[in-house]
């Protein structure tokens, strides 16, 4: 698990302070990284403890680990295609909370997962909340179409870097058997128009930029703040 010891204390309490918004008979989205497996390990406590009933999707290899091991059991989004709600971590939220997932090379079934809830709520440390987004946007790309994808990618005018493996040569290999490359854009200025441009590149199988969440739960100054979308 990346990062696990950078603000863990401000993790542990975002993540577990989510797991209080799952219900008995709730089907619910579990997200990938460091924040968010405190919640899949705090609704296993729960499951355990209360006999909560739930049933989990995972968004990645890592979270079905997670959750098996924690106890909950899981379905598939083809089962239960409505989730009445999925919780995830963040690379980068804004103040207007548009979030840049896909740090771990999640994102594309996390935004499948997010985009089946009625609710979608991120779990994160003050340090990656930010007023404007600046972190590069991970996009998920065909390896068939790799050249492409990097030629469009700078006519938008960023700067695409293959994202390449720690412990194995060459480049990362997503969940879905595709390529990963972290795309600089600088300060996002606009990000829905950002995200429009990215969807129109063939062989871009899905961009980190998500705008649909409803609630953050941001740790910070030793509480959980819980910033809320006006809709
Ligand atoms: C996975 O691809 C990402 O979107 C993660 O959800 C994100 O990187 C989570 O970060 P933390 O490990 O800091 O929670």
């Amino acid at each position: 698990m990346k990062d696990a010891s950078a603000n863990a204390d401000a993790k542990r309490a975002a993540g577990e302070r989510a797991a209080d918004l799952v219900k008995d008979g709730m089907a619910v989205g579990l997200g990938t990284g460091s924040t968010v497996a405190w919640t899949i390990k705090r609704l296993g406590e729960r499951v355990r403890e209360e006999g909560l009933e739930i049933h989990g999707v995972p968004t990645s290899y890592q979270a079905e680990e997670l959750a098996i091991a924690s106890g909950i059991v899981l379905t598939t989004l083809n089962q239960h295609p409505i989730l009445d709600l999925a919780i995830d971590g963040a690379d980068q939220v804004d103040a207007d909370l548009f979030v840049i997932k896909g740090g771990g090379a999640a994102h594309t079934r996390e935004k499948v997962v997010a985009c089946s809830a009625k609710r979608f709520v991120i779990v994160a440390d003050e340090s990656k909340y930010v007023e404007k987004l600046r972190h590069p946007v991970p996009v998920e790309v065909l390896p068939f179409a790799a050249r492409l994808v990097e030629q469009r990618a700078k006519e938008l005018g960023g700067v695409p870097v293959l994202r390449l493996g720690k412990m194995k040569d060459g480049p990362v290999i997503t969940d879905n058997g595709n390529f990963v490359m972290d795309v600089g854009f600088g300060t996002i200025s606009d990000p829905a128009a950002l995200a429009r441009r990215l969807c129109g590149i063939p062989g871009l199988v899905e961009h980190g930029i998500f705008e649909n969440l409803d609630e953050l739960y941001l740790a910070r100054k030793g509480e959980v703040e819980i910033i809320s979308k006006e809709r």
